[in-house]
């Protein structure tokens, strides 16, 4: 995998029983089955509770399956919780990690999110590290002191461009329609972009991907912007049309 092929990745978040999710990817892989030179990657990250479901569907085809989020630990006393080992053995090849859902409704800090990063590396899977400003520091003009520092404290030691991804998706960007402006990601990027490359030895090449309000009518214009390597969509990924159009404009 290189950056120029464009990661194209699925987050349902709690959506999805398993009747409709093995319909949204039967598809999604025979859309995908009718581009055979296509330029993208895929990943699904349904609920943990379809992740057997959604990767058995996916046999045969290019896309893969993520989780949403795993335990530091490999195994142990954490009722309710799932670890990197366990989305491995279900066939998961990436997991998201430090998500704005995960920071504000569960607490998460940047340093839980590192030891979930390691974690996900030991296991052999590929993590997404998400950052991104809310709308009050963003209006304080704080964006990219947040940002840098997320990533500075979100990135353990071991990121490589092969095992992680890093996706900016500005808080008040997600689920609200409203997305960045192509002068916005393209400053971020650029500034995750420095911060990565110092950090991650072959940071150049690690992918980034935008995230919040993408869809298929926005989708080129944000795939085309410098050090976008993909995008990491919820609500429209929901539906196999619209998470198509996007990955057809990649
Ligand atoms: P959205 O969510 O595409 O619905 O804005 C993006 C995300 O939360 O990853």
């Amino acid at each position: 995998m290189t950056a120029s092929r464009k990661l194209i990745a699925g987050n349902w978040k709690m959506n999805g029983l398993s009747a409709d999710a093995k319909e949204r990817v039967a598809a999604l892989v025979s859309f995908v089955a009718q581009k055979p030179d296509n330029s993208f990657d895929m990943v699904i990250c349904p609920p943990a509770t379809l992740i057997r479901d959604v990767s058995s569907g996916l046999q045969g085809s290019h896309i893969t399956c993520g989780g949403q989020d795993c335990h530091a630990e490999a195994s142990g006393a954490f009722t309710g919780n799932i670890s990197a080992p366990m989305l491995k053995d279900m066939g998961c090849t990436h997991v998201i990690l430090g998500h704005s859902e995960r920071r504000q409704y569960h607490a998460e800090t940047d340093e839980q999110v590192s030891a979930k990063a390691k974690a996900a590396h030991a296991a052999g899977l590929i993590a997404i590290v998400c950052v991104g400003e809310t709308d009050e520091q963003r209006t304080a003009g704080q964006q990219d002191a947040i940002v840098t520092k997320q990533l500075q404290n979100s990135l353990p030691d071991g990121c490589t461009a092969e095992n992680t991804v890093v996706a900016y998706e500005p808080v008040w960007a997600i689920g609200t329609g409203k997305t960045a402006s192509s002068d916005d990601i393209r400053n971020m990027h650029a500034v995750i972009r420095r911060v990565v490359s110092e950090k991650i030895k072959d940071g150049d090449k690690l992918r980034l991907l935008y995230g919040g309000s993408v869809k298929g009518a926005n989708a080129a214009e944000i795939l085309h912007i410098d050090h976008v390597d993909g995008v990491l969509v919820g609500g429209a990924s929901l539906k196999a049309d619209e998470f198509g159009a996007i990955a057809a404009a990649a």
